[in-house]
């Protein structure tokens, strides 16, 4: 297995790469190594883990133990993406696992600089997300120290909903103050995906679009073109 310092970790603030992230949330549970691969062999740049904790969101899905073992069976950039209440208290488990990116959201903390700082010092990257109706306006006083924006477009907790078109105005209003990373994440498909781009977005998360497509490396490559 590569070392984390060998690991593809394509991000950019200059010419911002189109990076695409599998949602995970949407894979066959009981096959996750195999649906990792699938992944790996369809191109994905990223993985897109969705960590939930029947607490900031209605529902449970995966803790760092998986992390940790899907770490040793592949080399793609994990994104650990928290939906949980206190991720403070997770932070040093996920890095431990193996994370290459944790994304905390904003609602969820109210001294968010540390907790930035810390997963910095840890030598991964660092996102802040925003639920649908959170203003972006809360995330002005950090943009300069965090790697990756995620801008929710359905209201966290479960895949398979629909995108909210509504979001695309935030996204406009961010590119114009963000240099670095911006992600979207809920109904992503080859449509509302150019829709984001257009918008300003470049890291697309998709579960049941790529996961559930009989091709997945086609659905991958329409979120790029
Ligand atoms: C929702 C999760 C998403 C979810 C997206 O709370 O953060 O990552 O898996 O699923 P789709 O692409 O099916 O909307
Ligand atoms: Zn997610």
């Amino acid at each position: 297995m590569k070392k984390k310092s060998q690991r593809s970790r394509k991000s950019s603030t200059c010419e911002r790469e189109l990076i695409v992230a599998p949602s995970l949330l949407a894979a066959d549970f009981t096959r996750l190594a195999e649906e990792t691969k699938r992944m790996e062999k369809a191109g994905a740049d990223w993985l897109h883990v969705d960590v939930m904790d029947g607490h900031f969101v209605p529902n449970l899905t995966i803790g760092p133990p998986v992390v940790k073992h899907m770490r040793k069976t592949t080399n793609l950039f994990l994104d650990c993406h928290l939906m949980v209440s206190n991720p403070r208290d997770l932070v040093d488990d996920f890095v431990a696992a193996g994370a290459d990116q944790i994304t905390v959201h904003a609602e969820a903390i109210t001294r968010i600089v540390p907790l930035i700082k810390k997963i910095k010092a840890a030598g991964i990257r660092v996102g802040v997300s925003v639920k649908p109706k959170t203003s972006e306006k809360v995330l002005f006083n950090i943009l300069d120290i965090i790697d990756l924006v995620l801008v929710m477009t359905v209201e966290p907790g479960f895949g398979g909903q629909a995108f909210m078109k509504g979001m695309l105005p935030k996204i406009r209003r961010l590119r114009k103050v963000f240099a670095g990373d911006i992600q979207v994440d809920g109904g992503i498909n080859a449509q509302t995906g150019c829709m984001t781009r257009k918008a300003g977005a470049n890291v697309f998360v998709a579960g049941t679009y790529i996961f559930k497509a009989g091709d997945a490396k086609k659905a991958i490559q329409s979120l790029k073109e």
